[in-house]
């Protein structure tokens, strides 16, 4: 394990589509300023996985893929996926979620933490209000791919889509929230399900979430169904420190929680197996309204870059990105999405330069 921390980090990066091909390449100069401050080897690999690829070749995840990661990668960091050309997103499913499921990322963090407060649409809220984190359980649900057409294209037409939820997967994604929130001394998890409406798979959750609760008597532990989590959420973030939901419900939080703390060019996410290789994205998609501008925020992959490092044991540098993160924000160092007048590149200028002589 020594040796291991001593050698280079090594990282595939997938920019993927539309604006993921614009921030990434910021994220990874930033990355490789912090590293290059604290005296940290980083081995980077580019996967030239996207549309543009599938479209040509067909190609979308390798079937050999997941074991490569596993065994020649110590994290992913991944742009977006999604073109107006594939109009199914075939190819963003078999990556993104291919990826997911099969190296069994369980853990999708989606922290949401306000740094400014120029940044939010809320009135009268400050940072102290909303510095939340929403775990989305990341492998199973409504995205299982379980279901079909039958009699497809005609008017007897019937298509199904299972939700998949596994005492495992539900058990391990709650206790993930719980042991989170122990660690960082947090006080207060709230558990989001529509278990009034969603009799079996939800009441399973629900189930779970009473029996694994009792162990975490310190935590204050609360339920909300979702469709008032996301009232609350806008009402009055501050109830709020750590949100655990399935993963349909995790994926539209955190859109919301992105909205709250200045939108989704802020937000970054990690997908995450506990000690084995695991992914870093911003949460936001491949924009392609705003894509080949240069004007995409690139903060959400800067950030996901930071989350990584800390993943991999690298605090001071996912503490020195985030603080120059905080910092080109005070300044005005931004895109025009968060007020700014400078473009993608430039961020990314800023922020390695900041990183770099921290
Ligand atoms: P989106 O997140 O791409 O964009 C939503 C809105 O936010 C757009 O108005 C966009 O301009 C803005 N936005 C997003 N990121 C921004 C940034 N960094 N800076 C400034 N503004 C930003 O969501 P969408 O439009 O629903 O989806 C577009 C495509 O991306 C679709 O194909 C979708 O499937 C895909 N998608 C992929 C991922 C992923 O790969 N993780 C996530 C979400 C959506
Ligand atoms: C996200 C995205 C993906 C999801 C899409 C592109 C499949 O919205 O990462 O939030 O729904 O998980
Ligand atoms: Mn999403």
């Amino acid at each position: 394990m020594a040796e291991r921390s001593r050698s280079a980090k090594r990282i595939a990066i997938i920019p993927g589509d539309g604006i993921g091909k614009e921030v990434i390449p910021e994220a990874v100069k930033v990355l490789k300023a912090a590293a290059a401050a604290g005296g940290r080897e980083l081995a980077l690999t580019e996967f030239d996985w996207g549309a543009d690829r599938y479209l040509r070749d067909g190609t979308t995840l390798p079937a050999d893929a997941p074991e490569m990661f596993r065994r020649d990668f110590d994290a992913i960091l991944l742009g977006a996926l999604g073109d107006p050309r594939v109009p199914g997103n075939q190819h963003g499913s078999d990556i993104l979620i291919g990826l997911r499921f099969k190296l069994d990322l369980y853990v999708n963090a989606r922290p949401c933490e306000l740094f400014d407060r120029r940044l939010t649409p809320l009135k009268d809220r400050t940072e102290k209000d909303i510095n939340f984190i929403v775990f989305r359980e990341n492998t199973e649900g409504l995205y299982s791919g379980v279901g079909g057409f039958f009699k497809k294209g005609t008017a007897d037409e019937i298509a199904t889509q299972e939700d998949i939820n596994t005492r495992k997967g539900v058990e391990r994604i709650i206790r993930y929230a719980f042991e989170f929130a122990r660690g960082r001394g947090l006080k207060r998890v709230c558990m989001s399900d529509k278990s009034n409406a969603l009799a079996f798979g939800h009441d399973l959750w629900q189930r779970v979430f009473t029996e694994v609760r009792r162990e975490y008597t310190e935590i204050e532990s609360s339920h909300m169904y979702i469709d008032n989590l996301l009232m609350q959420m806008m009402r009055d973030p501050s109830q709020f420190q750590v949100i655990v939901t399935c993963n349909l419900f995790g994926d539209i939080a955190s859109d919301l929680g992105a909205g709250l703390i200045g939108g989704l060019g802020l937000a970054p996410s990690g997908n995450i197996h506990p000690g084995e290789v695991s992914l870093f994205e911003p949460v936001h998609g491949s924009a392609p309204d705003i894509a080949g501008k240069n004007i995409a925020n690139p903060m959400g992959a800067v950030l996901a870059a930071g989350m990584m490092c800390a993943y991999l044991g690298w605090t001071a540098e996912a503490q020195n990105i985030e603080k120059a993160v905080r910092a080109a924000i005070r300044e005005g160092k931004t895109t025009a999405d968060i007020g700014g007048p400078l473009g993608t590149r430039q961020v990314g200028d800023w922020l390695a330069n900041r990183v770099a002589s921290s």
